[in-house]
């Protein structure tokens, strides 16, 4: 599907974005682990969570919509999961694959997990190395991506592991195999990752430390044999979508959004602070307490930007932001340098060259220099009149059309239909706000 975004002006409204996608993800799957009825609501209703839901119905999981974004899921309590008939298909989502490696790790038969192509290239050893030293056994037809065979065990081993990279998906993987292993399993990442796993364990009733040590590193403990309470949550608005109609007012002065009940988790709000370095107006209104994590209002004002350096260690608060930040970067005034991205090269797509050549087409000057990203503003609308491969990548997708709307003249973005992985009414919500997002013309 080919999308065209034209140029816009001022943005204005307020909106609200969908469910937080980690934070869906993680609603279901654990649901699917507690003994009893959870109820889920303001769900993230998009293929990457629907894969979700189709992966542990297949492992015998009751999941049943009740109304818009309103699910209940009644699990089968630790350890209870059922074999699956058929193969689980991950579809685009690394957090599934991950995650559900993690949990079938606690469970003694086989299942087979594959994904889409974009899925099936992206690494999977940083979570069967610690499972397979927790005694899982996976096998992978070539090397360690998908499709892989997965088989658990009832009691994994506990185990204490280090990961090399701050990832919340491979925390989680561990921690959740270690629900079932006798005794406390442990890991330590280089710095805090998006810690949505260990607020959700412990509102169902697991026991999870969490520290940080002397040298900066972070240790996350759980201890096992725990039978999970039933979950009952309202999932809080994407800070990762929400992204995407901030950006694209706070560059284009005049413009006044407001998005409701975002997110405001400090591990996940990167993306804003860079913002208002920038010199973008950005303030968090009316901050209150939803299903366990923080939740605000999010008002943005646009101005003139300028560029500014983003140091590493803000990387994991904001790792999804980068698509939209570099677009933003191409309308500000001066250079922005993103330090510290190799993680982008294996997300949904290699971000770090999908950018770099996105924005290169619209006729930005950007570059990859080792692992940081380069982003020459003009201080004003960038040339745009590019047309821009989403690569099966939703945030590729969703950050050139904002590019489009910021820009002297349209971009288009063919393989667009990659939006609805995370965020479906993306155009339409983004159209409401004064953006001109349409299907290209044959
Ligand atoms: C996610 C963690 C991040 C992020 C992804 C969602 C999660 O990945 O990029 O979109 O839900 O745990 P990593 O854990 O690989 O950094």
């Amino acid at each position: 599907m080919r999308v065209r975004a034209a140029p816009h002006g001022p943005l204005a409204g307020t909106v609200r974005v969908p469910g937080d996608k980690s934070i869906s993800h993680r609603a279901v799957l654990f649901a699917a682990l507690a003994a009893g009825r959870s109820t889920v609501r303001g769900l993230l209703e998009a293929e990457d969570v629907m894969a979700t839901v189709a992966a542990v119905r297949g492992l015998g999981a009751e999941v049943t919509r009740e109304g818009e974004g309103c699910w209940t899921v009644h699990g089968c309590g630790t350890g209870g999961l059922a074999a699956p008939a058929d193969v689980l298909d991950c579809g685009n989502a690394g957090t599934l694959a991950r995650l559900l490696l993690g949990v079938l790790a606690g469970h003694p038969f086989p299942a087979v997990l594959t994904g889409d192509a974009s899925l099936r290239r992206r690494p999977m050893a940083r979570v069967v190395r610690p499972l397979g030293a927790m005694g899982a056994r996976i096998e992978a037809r070539e090397g360690t991506r998908l499709p892989l065979t997965v088989r658990g065990r009832l009691r994994p081993l506990p185990l204490s592991w280090r990961s090399p990279v701050a990832s919340a998906q491979v925390k989680s993987a561990i921690l959740l195999a270690g629900l079932h292993a006798p005794g406390v399993t442990v890991v330590e990442e280089p710095s805090p990752s998006r810690d949505h796993s260990e607020r959700m364990l412990r509102a169902m009733g697991a026991e999870v430390r969490a520290e940080t040590l002397p040298d900066g590193r972070h240790r996350v403990a759980v201890r096992g044999d725990v039978e999970l309470a039933p979950l009952s949550v309202t999932v809080p608005g994407d800070p990762s979508s929400a992204a995407f109609p901030v950006a694209a007012a706070a560059a284009v002065p005049g413009s006044r959004v407001v998005v409701e009940g975002v997110l405001a988790n400090p591990l996940r709000t990167g993306f804003f602070t860079t913002l208002r370095e920038m010199g973008a107006a950005v303030h968090w209104m009316r901050p209150r307490e939803q299903g366990g994590e923080p939740v605000a209002d999010l008002l943005v004002e646009g101005g003139r930007l300028r560029g500014v350096e983003v140091p590493a260690r803000r990387a994991p608060a904001m790792i999804d932001e980068y698509p939209v930040l570099a677009v933003v970067a191409a309308c500000a005034e001066g250079t922005t340098v993103m330090r510290g991205l190799a993680e982008l090269r294996v997300k949904e797509s290699d971000r770090l060259s999908a950018i770099v050549e996105g924005l290169v087409a619209c006729g930005v000057e950007a570059r990859a220099e080792g692992d940081d990203l380069v982003v020459m503003g003009r201080g004003g609308r960038p040339p745009g009149g590019g047309v821009v491969e989403a690569r099966l990548d939703h945030r590729i997708a969703m950050a050139f059309l904002v590019l489009g709307g910021l820009a002297e003249r349209p971009v288009e973005v063919r393989g667009a239909e990659a939006v609805a992985t995370s965020f479906p009414g993306f155009a339409p919500l983004m159209n409401a706000l004064g953006a001109a997002i349409g299907e290209a013309e044959p």
